[in-house]
């Protein structure tokens, strides 16, 4: 299963420079599960060729009003009335402006005045078009009519200029259509989470780490946004993309772990504790590399770490906690001890061997009611299932207080 499975989706590219970005999106639409179907301006054939999205999206690509490959010659209606969504990247500011007015000169205009679906917009232009208060009402009234408007990110531009107006990467175009069909099951909320392994060192090349890759943490922290929550990530060191939306706090050790949840907990509703944290550190980390001494191993003292979950979960205000157990064996009832002797109202438990630094996850959600298994699946798809669990029993447990 894929997070645009069944999706049908109209992807319109106008006139830019980021037009060739566009040819990424359709790939990870595609990827996605999404089926594409690209729809042309004149202009934006100009950058790139109608046959590279056809390739790229196995579908015919439209540009002209007048096509008759649609035997009732309606294809500015029939188009959009099959799509869940219509997706505009690049938006020239010449589209936008007659996005705003409700011109319809083209196929896609046409298209959008015609649609009977959402439609969002990545604009990209140089930065002095995009300040200019033509273009500033054009958006203002794009998002009274409610239409997205996906970025534009700031940085260097094509023009050679730096400053907003940059398209956003595809990559964060995908999160965000993904995003926009998830329910906003958590609006409104603060989630804090862990996520990764930690590192305690031993000198300055050496330390005690896992081997947890942050995939999950980071699956979940992305869930969590796109379910429409705040989500500040403290996260060991790992080899990730932060998600879009997410507020990343980037941490070394156990400790500073802790400390950059608890500066920042006091305000959540929830905390979700997916790091694999180092339950012990060096007493002393050298301050030079450790020499090798011929026939003789060094003894290395450790102390205790702060259990950071247990530490949250036990706070006088304490917001809703959710910890994860990793296991290598005996799931169910290390996973129950764990919620009963923290006192959770929600354990995500995994075996190791399923979960541990591999794209996909099987899951049993660990509550009150008992255990409740999830399907096996990528961790995008596991975290969708958990965003959904975790906000029905924040849910109860508002109502109670
Ligand atoms: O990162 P990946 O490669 O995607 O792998 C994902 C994962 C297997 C690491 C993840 O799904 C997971 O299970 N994370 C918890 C791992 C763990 O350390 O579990 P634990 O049983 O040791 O800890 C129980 C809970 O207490 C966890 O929520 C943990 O974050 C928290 N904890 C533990 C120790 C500590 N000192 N402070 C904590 O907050």
């Amino acid at each position: 299963m894929t997070e645009l499975a069944g999706k049908r989706i109209v992807l319109g590219v106008t006139g830019g420079i980021a037009a060739y970005k566009a040819a990424e999106l359709v790939r990870l639409l595609g990827k996605a599960g999404a089926e594409v179907h690209v729809v042309m301006t004149e202009n934006g054939a100009r950058f790139v060729t109608p046959l590279t999205f056809q390739a790229l999206s196995g579908h015919p690509v439209w540009l002209d009003p007048w096509d008759d490959r649609r035997a009732n010659n309606m294809s500015h209606i029939d188009l959009s009335r099959s799509a869940d969504a219509l997706l505009i990247v690049p938006a020239s500011a010449n589209t936008l402006a007659k996005l705003a007015n409700g011109i319809a000169d083209d196929l896609l205009s046409t298209l959008c005045l015609a649609r009977d679906c959402p439609l969002l917009v990545a604009p990209a232009m140089n930065r002095q078009m995009w300040h200019n208060p033509a273009t500033q009402r054009n958006v203002a009234q794009l998002r009274a009519d409610g239409i997205e408007i996906l970025g534009p990110d700031s940085g260097s531009q094509a023009c050679g200029e730096v400053g907003e107006g940059r398209m956003m990467e595809p990559e964060a175009i995908r999160e965000a259509l993904i995003g926009f069909f998830q329910p906003k099951l958590l609006a409104g909320k603060t989630v804090v989470m862990t996520a990764g392994p930690t590192y305690e060192p031993i000198d300055p090349v050496r330390g005690i780490t896992n081997i947890s890759s942050g995939k999950m943490g980071y699956a979940l922290a992305r869930a969590c946004a796109q379910a429409g929550a705040r989500v500040q990530l403290v996260s060991g060191p790992v080899a990730l993309e932060v998600p879009h939306g997410v507020e990343c706090i980037s941490v070394h050790t156990a400790q500073e772990m802790y400390q950059a949840v608890m500066q920042r907990v006091g305000a959540a509703q929830v905390f979700i504790g997916v790091a694999a944290v180092a339950d012990f550190r060096p007493r002393q980390s050298a301050e030079n590399k450790i020499k090798k001494t011929a026939g003789q191993a060094p003894v290395i003292e450790l102390d205790l770490n702060p259990d950071i979950l247990a530490e949250v979960a036990s706070l006088p205000a304490a917001p809703f906690c959710v910890g994860f157990a990793a296991e290598s064996q005996d799931l169910d009832s290390y996973a129950e001890q764990k919620r009963s002797r923290k006192r959770l109202p929600l354990v995500v438990g995994n075996l190791v061997q399923d979960g541990m630094g591999g794209d996909e996850n099987t899951v049993i959600l660990y509550d009150d009611a008992g255990r409740h298994p999830l399907p096996r699946a990528p961790k995008s798809i596991v975290s969708q299932g958990i965003v959904a669990h975790l906000a029905t029993l924040l849910a109860q447990d508002e109502a109670k207080h």
